[in-house]
């Protein structure tokens, strides 16, 4: 059926307008003013509303396993979560362990969302060991539609990979034109510092973040600058969270390295104070890069001001609090790392940026969904509202006030990490294709419409 979208004021990353949208298939076929709606039109009057293009983000984790467990939600849960938070579009990490097959572990995370997913998705391909096997494998795996690899310098035994793999995989992935998602920090600092820390009886949830400091994820950044400046090939720097960091990629960038800097958008909001909270509480804000000095936030949001971080994710990785962040009750290093805020993190965006004052609506756009499709040869199909676009479209009532809370959310962990906190504004109806998908905070979609979106490298 086809959808009018009525007297809404669109919000793209550079221009806004007062217009109608309507939308035919699973495009936006007309923009203008007054446009009639043919009979059988499916009309949602937008009055005093915005619409923005549907919102994507890049760094997320559905189901992961890591340290002992898995993160916990499903492509049933993690997807109308989503869209109910604005987010039409997820890119996951297949994250394959170092002993796995790699192209078994891209047909495993596949298999995982195709036929379950209610929102569109796609995937940054996992590197977690690199030799002629797995070389071969990744070539494929481009050909099968993918075009960025995630590699970790961090998690060393488990997901991290050693410098050889480092810059093959980067050599591999200038070759084939395909950009390289990286966690920066240095494990060995991090295994030391943890050791110290727990030998002098620092146990709790406040060791995470003394045992990897803002320098040790300069660090890593810095290593991957220098290894992104040699081999030619583009990089994307993920969660990155402090001043330092961000220091030397723009450093490396100065040298002409190719990278494109996220932020999350717990690091904008939260600060490691949350980590230091008392019985055991400060677990729920375990993840790492952690929580940051409060000093780092204006740093990261003027950055998405001036451009200089191009994207806010959420490294979306839901743990429970009983039964899994318990794990590290007697010793930090044992904590899952994760704080979930899927489905948050536009509302969150909008309350605490742009109403705020620290960022206009035309940015919160272009780093939560332009950009994004932009970095990771989605655009123009997603991150725009423009013809030819799909209609991936979301209706956003500025007037909503409302409070976060584990008892009224989607994802399925068993805290909120935002708990009893108030929003301004939210989605009040979310498209897919043309087909609305989640109206006033429920799901009420095809649960099965999401699409596996195949990617051509751009950058050879
Ligand atoms: O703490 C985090 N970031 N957990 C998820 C795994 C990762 O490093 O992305
Ligand atoms: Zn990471
Ligand atoms: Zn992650």
């Amino acid at each position: 059926m086809p959808l009018l979208i009525k007297n809404g004021e669109i919000v793209n990353a550079d221009s806004r307008e007062r217009a109608d949208i309507y939308c035919e298939g699973e495009t936006i076929t007309r923009i203008g003013q007054g446009l009639e709606a043919p009979p059988g039109t499916q009309v949602v009057d937008a009055s005093g509303k915005y619409v923005f293009p549907g919102f994507i983000d890049p760094h997320v984790h559905i189901t992961l396993p890591f340290m002992g467990t898995s993160a916990k939600d499903t492509y049933e849960t993690g997807s109308r979560a989503a869209l109910i938070g604005g987010t039409t579009t997820l890119i996951e990490m297949c994250c394959p362990s170092r002993t796995d097959d790699t192209l078994a572990g891209f047909e495993h995370w596949l298999a995982q969302a195709q036929g379950r997913s209610a929102c569109d998705f796609t995937f940054h391909m996992g590197v977690t060991r690199f030799d002629a096997a797995t070389e071969s494998q990744l070539r494929e795996i481009v050909r099968r539609g993918i075009s960025s690899f995630k590699i970790f310098l961090a998690y060393k035994g488990a997901l991290g990979i050693d410098d050889g793999e480092l810059y093959r995989t980067l050599m591999l992935a200038r070759e084939l034109g395909v950009i390289v998602t990286a966690h920066c920090e240095n494990e060995t600092l991090i295994a030391e510092r943890s050791k110290e820390l727990l030998a002098a009886g620092v146990t709790g949830p406040e060791g995470h973040h003394e045992s990897r400091p803002p320098a040790v994820e300069a660090e890593g950044v810095h290593h991957l600058m220098t290894f992104a400046e040699l081999t030619g090939a583009h990089t994307y720097i993920v969660h990155l969270s402090c001043k330092r960091a961000l220091e030397e990629a723009l450093a490396g960038r100065r040298r002409g390295v190719n990278v494109a800097v996220e932020t999350l958008i717990q690091y904008l909001v939260l600060d490691k104070t949350w980590a230091e909270r008392p019985g055991f509480e400060g677990a729920k804000y375990v993840m790492s890069p952690p929580l940051r000095d409060a000093e780092n936030q204006a740093v990261l949001w003027a950055g998405l001001r001036d451009g200089t971080i191009q994207t806010v994710a959420t490294d979306h990785a839901p743990f429970d609090f009983e039964g899994q962040k318990r794990m590290g009750a007697n010793d930090f290093t044992k904590i899952p790392n994760g704080i979930p805020s899927l489905e948050e993190r536009i509302n969150l965006l909008y309350t605490y940026g742009v109403k705020a004052g620290k960022i206009g609506l035309e940015t919160m756009v272009n780093v939560a969904s332009t950009q994004v499709a932009r970095i990771f040869d989605l655009y123009p199909r997603k991150g725009v509202i423009k013809v030819g676009a799909d209609a991936d479209l979301v209706v956003f009532d500025p007037g909503y006030r409302g409070t976060l809370s584990a008892k009224t959310q989607h994802i399925n962990v068993d805290y909120n990490a935002f708990e009893g906190w108030k929003v301004e504004g939210r989605p009040s109806v979310v498209t897919v294709r043309g087909e609305i998908a989640a109206k006033d905070g429920d799901f009420v979609g095809d649960p099965k419409r999401g699409r596996f979106l195949k990617r051509t490298p751009s950058r050879a």
